[in-house]
C-alpha cells in the first residue's frame, strides 16, 4: 500500500439545464481549471480513519452530515476494493465552490474515490468510477441525474440524451468565464416552478423546452466545428429561453448583460438558476480577462477562467 493521489475538476452546464428534466439533450462542460485534489494515506488500524478538508477535519466516523458524501466516497471505494477494514488519512483540497452549480460534491467524490483506489495501485475504469461517484451523489442530492458525475471526470464536453452519454470532440480551443452572483442557486424551487408552469400551459412550455433541445444540437455542432462565434449565439439564445421559463433573476441578468457589453461571444445563466453562476464565452485568454473584470465590476463575487480543447 502507498499514499494514493488523484484530482478532478468542476463542471458547468453549457446548454440544456431544465430542459434536460423533460428528456431533451444537454451539454455539460468540464471546468478543467478549477480543481480538487485528494490524497489518501494508509494508517494503522488503531489510528482510525481521518478526514482533513476545509469543511471538516477530524475522525471519519463522527463526521458531520455535510461531509457524509465524502465519507461515502471512502467507505464505498474500500468496500468495492474488498478492503473495508483499511483505515486511511484522507486530505481534500477543493477549489470548486459549493452550492454554485459547479458540481463540487461530485468533484470531491471523484477525486477521493480515485485516490483511495490508488492506495491499492488500482485505476478505476470509467463505469466503476461513475458508479462510485453516483453512490456519493445519492447521499448528497437524493436522485442525481448523473450530469455532474460525468462532467467532473470528463476532459471534453459531454452530450447527454436519453441516458446516452457521449464525449464531444472539440474543433478548437474555447475560453469560458464563469462568474458567481454570490447568491446561492435555488435549483429545487426553479425546477418546481417550471413544472407548475408546464402543468398550467404544457404547449407553451414544451415549445420552449424543444427550442432549448434544438440549441443543444446546434451547440454540439459548433463545438465540433470549432466555431466560437456560433456557439456564443446559441448561449445567448439559451439565456432568453431560460428567462422565458422564469428561472433567471435580476442578478443573473445583470451579469449576462455585463459580459455582453464586454463583447463576450455569448453569455447565459448556468445550472438551476435564480442565483448561482453565469457562463460567458470569450474569444481568447486576453479577452477573458476583460470579460472577467467587467463581470466583477457588475457585482460578481468571484470569476473563474477556463479553457478547453487542444492546447497549442
Ligand atoms: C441543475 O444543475 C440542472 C437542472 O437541469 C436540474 C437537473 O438536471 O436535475 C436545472
Amino acid at each position: 500500500l502507498r499514499t494514493g493521489t488523484a484530482s478532478s475538476h468542476g463542471k458547468t452546464i453549457l446548454i440544456g439545464e431544465h430542459a434536460v428534466v423533460y428528456g431533451v439533450p444537454a451539454l455539460v462542460l468540464p471546468v478543467l481549471d478549477v480543481r480538487v485534489t485528494a490524497t489518501a494515506t494508509p494508517v494503522a488500524l488503531d489510528a482510525g480513519s481521518r478526514l482533513e478538508s476545509t469543511v471538516h477535519t477530524g475522525p471519519l466516523d463522527t463526521a458531520p452530515a455535510a461531509v457524509l458524501p465524502t465519507v461515502t466516497a471512502v467507505t464505498a471505494t474500500l468496500r468495492h476494493l474488498g478492503a473495508p477494514e483499511q483505515h486511511l488519512h484522507v486530505v481534500v483540497d477543493s477549489a470548486v465552490p459549493t452550492a454554485r452549480g459547479m458540481g463540487s460534491s461530485a468533484a470531491v467524490a471523484a477525486a477521493v474515490t480515485a485516490a483511495v483506489a490508488d492506495v491499492f495501485g488500482r485505476t478505476l475504469d470509467v463505469e466503476e468510477h461513475h458508479e462510485l461517484v453516483q453512490e456519493c451523489e445519492r447521499v448528497a442530492h437524493g436522485r442525481p441525474s448523473g450530469l455532474d458525475a460525468r462532467g467532473v471526470v470528463a476532459d471534453v464536453p459531454v452530450w447527454f440524451e436519453d441516458g446516452v452519454v457521449e464525449p464531444v470532440p472539440l474543433g478548437a480551443v474555447f475560453t469560458f468565464v464563469v462568474a458567481d452572483t454570490g447568491v446561492p442557486g435555488h435549483t429545487r424551487q426553479a425546477v418546481a416552478a417550471v413544472r407548475a408552469e408546464h402543468d398550467r400551459d404544457p404547449q407553451a412550455v414544451d415549445a420552449v423546452i424543444a427550442a432549448i433541445g434544438d440549441l443543444a444540437r446546434r451547440a454540439r455542432g459548433t463545438l465540433v466545428d470549432g466555431d466560437a462565434q456560433a456557439l456564443g449565439a446559441t448561449m445567448d439564445a439559451a439565456h432568453e429561453l431560460l428567462t422565458a421559463l422564469d428561472v433567471s433573476s435580476a442578478d443573473l441578468d445583470r451579469l449576462v448583460d455585463a459580459a455582453r457589453r464586454a463583447d463576450a461571444l455569448g453569455a447565459k445563466l448556468t445550472g438551476g438558476g435564480r442565483g448561482g453562476c453565469v457562463l460567458a464565452l470569450a474569444a481568447d485568454g486576453e479577452h477573458a480577462d476583460r470579460v472577467a473584470a467587467a463581470l466583477r465590476a457588475a457585482g460578481a463575487t468571484e470569476t473563474w477562467t477556463t479553457t478547453i480543447g487542444a492546447r497549442a
